[in-house]
């Protein structure tokens, strides 16, 4: 916890619901926010990729619930946000990490592939917002949506991804519109490439790497610490007069033309 660059008490007595939460760019923002001093709920389709985040949380001293959830599934998300209440009898934050990912060119995706992506991504994070929305009301609470670079040029093999995550961006400025006025903000975070996710793993050949790099402004890969510390601030009261944004960590890589180009 050293390491952490904000006040540990932050985000103290705030209860947080995050999809996606046992892995990945997800993960860490759920480990960086129960750090903060929030209760943390995490929601994956299984279990068992809960578990070991789960046991994390828990040993840095915070409280995590695990809570099995298909975010395409209404009633199952509906189930979990009942059970994280049940639990730890509020939520005040939902992080909408749930994502589904793979590289496929337009003229090989199935209409089915195309709307699975869609349905995890962009369906998912309206499902979870529509069930928290009395919760988040009753607690002039906040939602932070996941998103990504890859639509706001245009990338190759991710037209199944790119539009769904420009769906994601819409709900946050919708959302921030027609939720502010119960005090309830939502923003989004749109990471560039980060290294050690699966994103960058299935998404990025190695022999890449190093040209993707020099393209980057800042000449590095983002780390997951970036986009947590992004995280911590936007649910933070420091933000308290930021909602429809959707800020993008990526070292300045997405102004310098396609996402893998
Ligand atoms: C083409 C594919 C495919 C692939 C699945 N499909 N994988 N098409 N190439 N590699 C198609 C299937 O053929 C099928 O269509 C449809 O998608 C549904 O497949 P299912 O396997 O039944 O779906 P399901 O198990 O529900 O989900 C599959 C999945 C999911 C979407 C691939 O398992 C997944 O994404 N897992 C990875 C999660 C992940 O890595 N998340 C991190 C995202 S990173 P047909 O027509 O055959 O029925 C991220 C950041 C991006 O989002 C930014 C990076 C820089």
């Amino acid at each position: 916890m050293s390491n952490n660059l904000f006040n540990e008490n932050i985000l103290q007595g705030k209860v947080a619901f995050v999809t996606g939460g046992g892995t990945g760019i997800t993960g860490g923002i759920a480990r960086a926010l129960a750090e903060h001093g929030a209760k943390v709920a995490i929601t994956s389709r299984k279990t068992e990729n809960l578990e070991p985040m789960k046991q994390l949380i828990k040993e840095n001293g915070g409280e995590c619930l695990a809570v099995a959830a298909d975010v395409r599934d209404f009633a199952a998300v509906t189930n979990a946000i009942a059970q994280t209440i049940e639990h730890f009898g509020k939520i005040d934050i939902v992080v909408n990490g749930a994502a589904g990912n793979f590289l496929c060119q337009a003229d090989e995706l199935s209409s089915n592939g195309f709307g699975t992506v869609i349905d995890i991504d962009t369906k998912g994070t309206f499902n979870v917002c529509r069930a928290a929305f009395d919760e988040l009301k009753k607690n002039q609470g906040q939602i932070l949506n996941i998103s990504a670079t890859l639509h706001l040029a245009a990338t190759p093999m991710q037209i199944h991804v790119s539009a769904a995550k420009a769906g994601v961006d819409a709900i946050t400025r919708n959302l921030s519109v027609e939720w502010g006025r119960y005090g309830i903000r939502v923003n989004g975070i749109a990471p560039g490439p980060i290294e050690d996710t699966e994103g960058i793993k299935r998404l990025l050949p190695e022999h890449l790497k190093e040209k993707l790099t020099k393209k980057i402004p800042l000449r590095r890969f983002g780390r997951i610490k970036d986009i947590e510390n992004a995280a911590v601030f936007l649910c933070s009261e420091a933000a308290s007069y930021i909602s429809g944004v959707t800020l993008v960590v990526d070292g300045g890589h997405w102004l310098t033309g396609t996402a893998f180009g």
